[in-house]
């Protein structure tokens, strides 16, 4: 994200506003250590000291604790904490981004995935540890009802629906799979599934996104994608060119956009649109506000999007999908 001005004021600001428009809800630890940072000097100048933009994020200043092992259950033990492990949160903050990596999204793209003929050759933008390639690979229950996906899956992913969601009988065939992003994580490597589930905020969903996140890392280490270490508007079409003739490209990315300035989101929804293949957008309706039916009334969920159409609102931790394609 880009910030004209990332002065105290407006950190402070950044901080409450985490505090009371997302964390409130799901995270109410996170709510509570939000506000605190908010309102003491001395931790907000710590904060100051560590590079202007997404290097002062909330999610990363907490994530860095929770990786270290410091206390995230309440404001003044967190405070003593940070305070006097400054220099190993910093050194945890300047090495790591925010690299959420949610496998359960893919039980929102599933609908609009198995509506394409197959067989289907993925490639993620924003992947991260590139969990969300395998959605043959995970079985799905729509709201509580019989398993689709194959009988061996680990995974098992669990989503409500709203309105005339076109649920699957099974899942589409995928023959080729390439994440790209300007950091991917191994899903191999004990510390970055760490580095993954210190990201998971601390609250009544964190155990299950934990037990998800480890079984999923599982299965991409058992069969690694082509991961790509690049920029996305810069990389894609080399990628896409790399996909087999016979299968059909299908360009994804949940969550990543947000991160990208306005003038890279631009240039990027001219590359996609220029290789072959679909596009599957999975992101905070901000990031496409021309388009017609983006804006979900619930805030928090993200706008679901075929080739540039609306198709569903969905729960930003692939929680629900709601469609009104
Ligand atoms: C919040 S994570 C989402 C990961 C995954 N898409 C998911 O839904 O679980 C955003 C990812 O986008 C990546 N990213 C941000 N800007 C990027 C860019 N310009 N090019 C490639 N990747 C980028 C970050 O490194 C990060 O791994």
């Amino acid at each position: 994200m880009e910030h004209v001005a990332d002065d105290v004021e407006f950190v402070a600001r950044r901080y409450e506003g985490f505090a009371r428009h997302y964390a409130a809800g799901s995270s109410p630890s996170y709510a509570r250590i939000a506000l605190g940072v908010a309102r003491d000097q001395r931790v907000l100048g710590l904060v100051m000291g560590l590079p202007a933009g997404n290097k002062r994020q909330p999610n990363l200043l907490l994530g860095a604790v929770r990786y270290l092992g410091g206390p995230v259950g309440d404001w003044p033990e967190f405070r003593d904490w940070l305070v006097e492990n400054w220099d190993r949160v910093e050194s945890v903050v300047l090495e790591r981004a925010t690299q959420t990596n949610e496998v359960r999204r893919c039980a929102t793209l599933l609908p609009v995935l198995a509506s394409l003929p197959g067989p289907l050759a993925l490639v993620e933008v924003g992947a991260s540890a590139g969990l969300c390639l395998y959605p043959d690979r995970y079985r799905y229950s729509y709201d509580g009802g019989g398993l689709i996906g194959p009988a061996d899956g680990e995974v098992v992913l669990e989503c409500a629906t709203e309105g005339a969601v076109p649920v699957p009988e099974r899942v589409p065939e995928v023959v080729w799979r390439a994440g790209i992003d300007l950091n991917p994580l191994d899903p191999g490597d004990a510390g970055d599934v760490r580095w993954l589930e210190s990201l998971i905020w601390p609250g009544p969903r964190e155990a299950a996104r934990r037990e998800r996140l480890r079984a999923a890392a599982r299965v991409a280490a058992g069969d690694p994608a082509w991961m790509v270490a690049g920029d996305l508007v810069e990389s894609l079409p080399r990628v896409v060119a790399m996909a087999p003739r016979e299968a059909t490209v299908v360009v994804f990315h949940s969550a990543v956009l947000a991160y990208v300035s306005p003038a890279d989101v631009a240039a990027f929804a001219e590359v996609v649109g220029g290789v072959r293949g679909h596009w599957v957008s999975n992101e905070g309706w901000r990031v496409f506000p021309e388009w017609e039916r983006a804006r979900p009334e619930a805030p928090t969920r993200f706008t679901l999007a075929l080739d540039g159409r609306v198709v569903a609102h969905t729960g930003e931790h692939g929680q629900s999908v709601a469609w009104v394609g």
